[in-house]
């Protein structure tokens, strides 16, 4: 099978990419290379994956990349992904994550496409009270917070609308909180690795007893690559695991595994509109391909650290990338909740 994946050179999508080139696929992979993309995720696969290089929201330039490889199916990871730069900065997650998935829409039914398996997130469904025990199903209501997950809940309604007016064989993914190696460091884990190695104190938003279910990357590429092959177009899957931590226990396990200071703890102004607990029920994925999550949190923890610490000069120079935008963000926070 021929696919093109877009955002193959992020986190997840490189995860995905190594995968499903290591099972001899022929992947054409597009990527805009923006700030968090990093073609060294891929140099392991290199010599058997084309890359090309492009805006999924220029028409012209996608048009071009389908009509030149003329691919079974589109794997679409490409996004604008983090919270705190879509409090910031929300335009270019409209341009990228809206705009973007709906000229790839646009292109795969032109190009009469076989399975276009699109990658939302577990934040289109809004956030969960504390002491429950509820999980966010697939057929729960769309109540997105932030102008992150407002631009992927949009996508997800275009990916809804090509399938049932245009019959597009179209599936959508909602996966929860990744983690594992490669990982850009403006998310909470590998930045707490960073400033630790570093002895920086670590910003944690508000009280830190926000809760996240944690999914080992390998597991989500897995889980979406049997999607891929298995999964029935028009319908929608959960990909998550049972492993939800309290940001604060996060941060103090990754302390523990690095023996390093807790005074390195500093709580700061909460992000505006910061969900409380995402959770997701994944009967649906397991039914339809047997797929579960395998790698439990304290052992994935552990691994990714200590990849940091492998990875260490990788590490510290995207870690140095990243603190302007921090410390601007810091400021905005400190100010509460006015847009600048
Ligand atoms: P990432 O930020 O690491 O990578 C995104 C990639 O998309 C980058 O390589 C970037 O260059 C590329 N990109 C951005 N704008 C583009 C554009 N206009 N045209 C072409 N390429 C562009 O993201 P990730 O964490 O790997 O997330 C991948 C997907 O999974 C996203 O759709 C995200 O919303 C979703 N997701 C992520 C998580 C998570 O925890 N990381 C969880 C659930 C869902
Ligand atoms: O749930 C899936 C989503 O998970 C994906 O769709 C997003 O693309 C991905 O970025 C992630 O969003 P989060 O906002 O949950 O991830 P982040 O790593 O930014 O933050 C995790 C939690 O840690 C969140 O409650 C905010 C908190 N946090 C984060 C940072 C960066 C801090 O307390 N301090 C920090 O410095």
């Amino acid at each position: 099978m021929k696919i093109l994946v877009t955002g193959g050179a992020g986190f997840i999508g490189s995860a995905f990419v190594r995968m499903a080139a290591a099972e001899g696929m022929h992947i054409e992979m597009c990527d805009k290379m923006t700030y968090a993309a990093d073609i060294l995720r891929v140099d392991s696969v290199k010599s058997s994956i084309s890359v090309h290089t492009a805006d999924i929201a220029d028409t012209g330039a996608m048009d071009a990349i389908f009509s030149s490889t003329m691919p079974d199916a589109v794997v679409h990871f490409a996004a604008e992904t983090h919270v705190d730069r879509s409090i910031m900065n929300p335009d270019e997650f409209v341009r990228t994550n809206v705009t973007g998935t709906a000229t790839l829409l646009r292109l795969a039914a032109k190009y009469k496409i076989k399975k276009f398996v699109h990658i939302s997130t577990d934040e289109v469904y809004g956030d969960l009270p504390a002491d429950t025990n509820l999980k966010f199903t697939e057929t729960d209501p769309l109540m997105p917070n932030s102008p992150y997950a407002a631009s992927k809940a949009s996508a997800d309604m275009f990916v809804r609308s090509y399938i049932k007016t245009f019959g597009l064989p179209a599936l959508i993914v909602r996966p929860s909180n990744n983690y594992g190696p490669w990982q850009y460091p403006e998310k909470l884990i590998p930045l707490t690795i960073a400033k630790a190695l570093l002895g920086e104190k670590m910003p944690v938003y508000g009280k830190g007893d926000n809760v996240r279910t944690w999914l080992f990357v390998d597991d989500c590429a897995n889980g979406i690559l049997d999607l891929l092959k298995n999964g029935a177009a028009g319908e929608i899957y959960n990909i998550g695991s049972h492993e939800e931590r309290k940001n604060i226990e996060v941060i103090t396990s990754i302390l523990d595994i690095m023996k390093a200071d807790k005074n390195l703890i500093e709580f700061v102004p909460d992000r505006p509109g910061h969900d409380f607990r995402y959770a997701v029920e994944t009967d649906k994925i397991n039914s339809a391909t047997g797929w579960k999550s395998r790698i439990e949190f304290e052992e994935g923890l552990f691994r990714t650290v200590n990849w940091y610490l492998d990875n260490k000069e990788w590490l510290l120079r995207k870690k140095s990338e990243v603190e302007g935008f921090v410390k601007a963000l810091m400021a905005q926070y400190a100010k509460g909740k006015q847009s600048n």
